[in-house]
């Protein structure tokens, strides 16, 4: 993966130009959020799913919906030998951890090989590449930096980190943007997220067991759309940290989704990974140290408690 590029050479850029974005995970949480973000781009905008109907009563009038398996190779060429695209903002994925653990071999496929499929697509059309990674490539009981060693502390983190080398081997331009529990506005037709798990189950009065034992920064889809929309316009390459400047346990996050909704917290009950283990092993230690994005990117967070009150306005 070639690195430091200067905005303009870097992508290629002309700004009077539409350029052709590429999106992969059109029906996902971020990526419903980052076509609703480029109602202002002058771009031509292209989004794929492996069934976009979901999207297709929502979704913006001026994005392609196609729907396609990105673990169908040939689909995948055949797609970018059509379009052609400047950019590709890879976020489809198998993204639950759990189903990762259970079904390894689909797990690989998509987060692995059809990444590296998609990497080799970018270099041979010369497309600049941002892809989605995950804290789950890291165990550490410390703040991740970009330059730490990987240690995957599950499998879905494991097709991550291969997913990383892979597009590292592919020589294409990539940014590659490590994320950790987003959350944030739950738009129609779109996936949701841990808090909105909380709402619902305490909505419809069921009883919440979640842990108190794993620390973790969150990030506001905001402020990861706004980074995207940044590397779009300057071409950034390499590995940036995404992450909110709290550190939270998924007890304590449930009990702030709760007392702002004035629901009932009684429902909610504290326990540790080990009385109720889930499939997929998660790290009692998730940090992201995000000091490269600040000085690169100018990547600024919203505060969890702004951001909590703007994804329930
Ligand atoms: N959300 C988080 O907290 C978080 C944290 C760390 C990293 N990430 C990474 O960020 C990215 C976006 O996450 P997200 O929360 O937006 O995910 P999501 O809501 O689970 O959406 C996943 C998207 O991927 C698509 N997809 C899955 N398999 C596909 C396939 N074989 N072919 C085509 N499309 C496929 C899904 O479309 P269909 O349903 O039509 O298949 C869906 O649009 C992912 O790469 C994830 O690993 C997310």
């Amino acid at each position: 993966m070639k690195t430091n590029h200067t905005a303009e050479t870097a992508s290629g850029r002309n700004s009077d130009r539409p350029r052709k974005i590429l999106l992969t995970g059109a029906t996902g949480f971020v990526g419903r959020h980052l076509m609703e973000s480029w109602k202002q781009r002058n771009d031509k905008i292209f989004a794929i799913a492996t069934n976009t109907a979901p999207v297709k009563s929502v979704a913006p009038a001026y994005i392609t919906l196609l729907d396609m398996d990105i673990v169908d190779e040939m689909s995948v060429a055949i797609l970018f030998e059509k379009i052609q695209p400047d950019i590709v903002v890879h976020t489809a994925a198998m993204t639950k951890p759990n189903d990762c653990e259970q079904d390894k071999e689909s797990a690989f496929e998509t987060n692995t090989l059809a990444t590296k499929n998609i990497a080799e697509c970018c270099k041979k059309f010369n497309s600049q590449l941002v892809f989605l990674s995950t804290d789950m490539i890291f165990d550490h009981p410390f703040a991740s930096s970009e330059s730490d060693d990987k240690k995957p502390v599950n499998y879905y983190g494991e097709t991550k980190a291969l997913a990383e080398e892979e597009i590292a081997r592919s020589g294409c331009r990539a940014a590659i943007l490590r994320i950790i529990l987003v959350y944030g506005k739950l738009l129609k037709a779109s996936r949701g997220t841990f808090l909105h798990w909380v709402k619902d189950s305490l909505e419809q009065d069921k009883e919440i067991f979640v842990y108190t034992d794993q620390h973790r920064n969150t990030l506001y889809v905001n402020d990861l759309c706004a980074m995207i929309n940044h590397i779009l316009d300057h071409g950034n390459t390499g590995f940036y940290h995404l992450a909110g400047e709290e550190i939270f346990t998924p007890y304590e996050i449930a009990v702030k989704v709760a007392e702002h909704l004035h629901l009932d917290t009684r429902l909610i009950h504290p326990v540790t990974s080990g009385q109720r283990p889930e499939i997929a092993r998660r790290a009692a230690y998730s940090v992201l140290n995000t000091h490269k994005a600040k000085k690169e990117l100018g990547f600024v967070t919203t505060p969890f408690d702004v951001a909590l009150r703007e994804s329930f306005d």
